[in-house]
């Protein structure tokens, strides 16, 4: 049987988590997504429509299936845990069942078990400050958003991920290095994940033998990158100085989330691997 993989952040076809499933779908594997519930009418209408049938082309010239999209909002893992107004939102109320504990409990319910989870999501609300200017709800609002909800997925997933299954999640390199613009805590945030990556690669080895890892990615103009405002600098600054001088392309870090998963990647974990044409290892731009 082919593997299952449930792709968190997926609500348009410009993104990391878009580019992965097209990766995992081509080495055989089989798609559900879980998708920001705001986003969720127009990704799924979209899809219906026909607009990313292009973009879902895979290289046998069939088109990508998603099995199944699941409406999900990662900052709350229990229905107690929704606040009266998201509740009672328009875009909300539409949909059911998306707090992370239910999604998990659907996914079960409707097909037992996965092996490969991959978080592709962040948000930060205040990323366009400084984070000397970063309020304090502004800065645990991007923790949660972007770090504490991949604790939270793989918490509540790890009981129906079958053995030897391979978890990931995207980081940045603001984490390590001054990037200006990178503000509001989201830089904190990756500094969270990329160390939750190697604690959480200890817990779920030793419990079942998980592999967990992150891929720290180049710039690409997905819809999140340009909320940010800066995108096209950073991708104009990585072709000029990065060792690769051309440009980054979403596929390459999808080929690089289906290696990890992949049993070719069976020893690697709790591992940050750099998919970003080599920029990391500069020391100065030239
Ligand atoms: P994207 O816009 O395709 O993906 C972000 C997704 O997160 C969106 O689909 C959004 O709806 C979803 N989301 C936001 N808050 C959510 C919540 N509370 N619950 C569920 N979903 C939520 O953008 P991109 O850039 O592909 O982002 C994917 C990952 O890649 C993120 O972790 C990002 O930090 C990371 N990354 C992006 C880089 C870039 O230059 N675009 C560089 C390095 C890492």
């Amino acid at each position: 049987r082919g593997k299952r993989a449930f792709i968190a952040g997926v609500a348009d076809d410009n993104g990391y988590g878009w580019a992965i499933a097209k990766s995992l779908a081509e080495a055989g594997a089989e798609i559900l997504v879980g998708t920001w519930v705001p986003a969720l009418n127009i990704f799924e209408s979209s899809l219906r429509r026909g607009k990313f049938d292009e973009s879902r082309k895979l290289q046998d010239g069939s088109l990508m299936e998603i099995t199944k999209v699941y409406p999900l909002d990662a900052v709350y893992d229990t229905p107690e845990d929704v606040p009266e107004d998201v509740k009672a939102n328009k875009r909300y109320a539409g949909a059911s069942n998306w707090t992370v504990q239910e999604v998990v409990e659907s996914v079960k319910k409707d097909f037992g078990t996965i092996d490969i989870l991959v978080h592709s999501l962040a948000n930060g609300p205040e990323v366009s400050k400084l984070l000397s200017e970063t309020s304090r709800k502004g800065y645990l609002a991007a923790l949660s958003a972007s770090s504490y909800s991949y604790i939270s997925l793989l918490k509540h997933f790890l009981p129906i991920m079958n053995q030897g299954g391979s978890s990931l999640s995207l980081t940045y390199i603001a984490s390590e290095r001054i990037i200006p613009g990178y503000g509001g805590g989201m830089s904190s945030a990756k500094a969270a994940l990329e160390s939750d990556t190697r604690v959480l690669a200890f817990e779920a080895g030793r419990k079942k033998r998980i592999r967990v890892n992150t891929i720290s990615a180049g710039p690409l103009g997905s819809r999140a990158a340009k909320a940010i405002g800066f995108i096209d600098m950073m991708i104009d600054y990585s072709f000029t100085n990065a060792p690769l001088q051309k440009e980054l392309h979403a596929e390459e870090v999808g080929n690089a989330a289906a290696f990890l998963a992949s049993p070719l990647a069976s020893a690697i974990t709790g591992a940050v691997i750099y998919v970003d044409n080599g920029l990391n290892a500069m020391g100065v731009g030239v």
